[in-house]
């Protein structure tokens, strides 16, 4: 089954077609990845898709239904979540309550509320704590729950921005450069991490550089250039593809996401 897809999507910034004409059909259950070179529109087609923008043109479809220019909180309420590029941490809040903050979407009272201590809030509390430990434990940090957002390593911020998306319990997760900046220790935990997602019944769209990582976990693998759709298939078809190669891998990384296959 397609759980999301798009059709015709568009957005032009001035005279820069970002995202032109892309189509895509994402299957549930699959890590599902997005490449391309830098300024390809990849951010740009994930802030269309999780209701930053409203396209020009096009239309976006989550479960079935029309989605297209929801907003970001009513789209997290219908199943979609995603992470941001840049980190979106708070680093005076402990790492709890960061994924705290992530889960009140889905909670009635708010977050101010519990800001407030008021009484109503006190149940409802005590399972936002509970679902925020389950997503920190699926992103392999319940030890650092306690911990001070700013004491963390760059590579468990990169994991704590996860967890805080998956707080919401979405069926679809948007994973933007998850591994950016990350060393290959950190890049290695990403990819347990990731593959656990999808084995608890989450799909998961990834936008990543690293070719390793993108190899070894997606299912599906969707080409973006200049906005537009290159190429799309298994990983073995889109690395031995000319075309992705001249635009995108290079021989070098033709070689290297060969590499990581084996
Ligand atoms: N908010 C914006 N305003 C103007 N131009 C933008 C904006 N966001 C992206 N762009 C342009 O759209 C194109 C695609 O960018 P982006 O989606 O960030 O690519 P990628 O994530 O693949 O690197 C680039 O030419 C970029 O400069
Ligand atoms: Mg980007």
């Amino acid at each position: 089954m397609t759980i999301l897809a798009t059709e015709g999507l568009s957005l032009s910034f001035g005279g820069v077609r970002a995202v032109d004409g892309v189509s895509l059909s994402v299957p549930e259950n699959f890590v599902f990845s997005i490449i391309g070179p830098n300024g390809a529109g990849k951010t740009t087609l994930f802030n269309l898709i999780s209701g930053v923008y409203a396209p020009d043109d096009g239309s976006v479809r989550l479960a079935g239904a029309d989605v297209t220019g929801l907003k970001p909180d009513r789209l997290a309420r219908c199943g979609l979540s995603r992470t941001f590029q840049n980190l979106q941490i708070f680093f005076r809040m402990s790492a709890i309550e960061n994924v705290m903050v992530g889960r009140h979407r889905h909670e009635r009272t708010g977050v101010f509320a519990d800001l407030l201590h008021l009484p109503a809030v006190g149940r409802q509390n005590r399972e936002t704590r509970a679902q925020a430990e389950a997503a920190l434990d699926r992103v392999g940090l319940a030890g650092l729950a306690g911990q001070s957002a700013g004491s963390l390593a760059y590579g468990d911020l990169k994991r704590l921005e996860i967890a805080r998306a998956l707080a919401s319990e979405p069926k679809v997760l948007l994973l933007d450069e998850p591994a950016a900046g990350c060393n290959p220790v950190e890049t290695a935990a990403l990819e347990g991490v990731i593959r656990g997602i999808a084995a608890g019944g989450v799909t998961v769209v990834l936008v990543e550089h690293d070719m390793r990582l993108v190899m070894n976990v997606s299912d599906r693998i969707h080409v973006l250039a200049n906005g537009a759709t290159l190429a799309e298939g298994t990983g073995a078809e889109v690395r031995s593809n000319p075309a992705v190669i001249e635009a995108y891998l290079g021989v070098h990384g033709a070689r290297e996401a060969a590499h990581a296959a084996h």
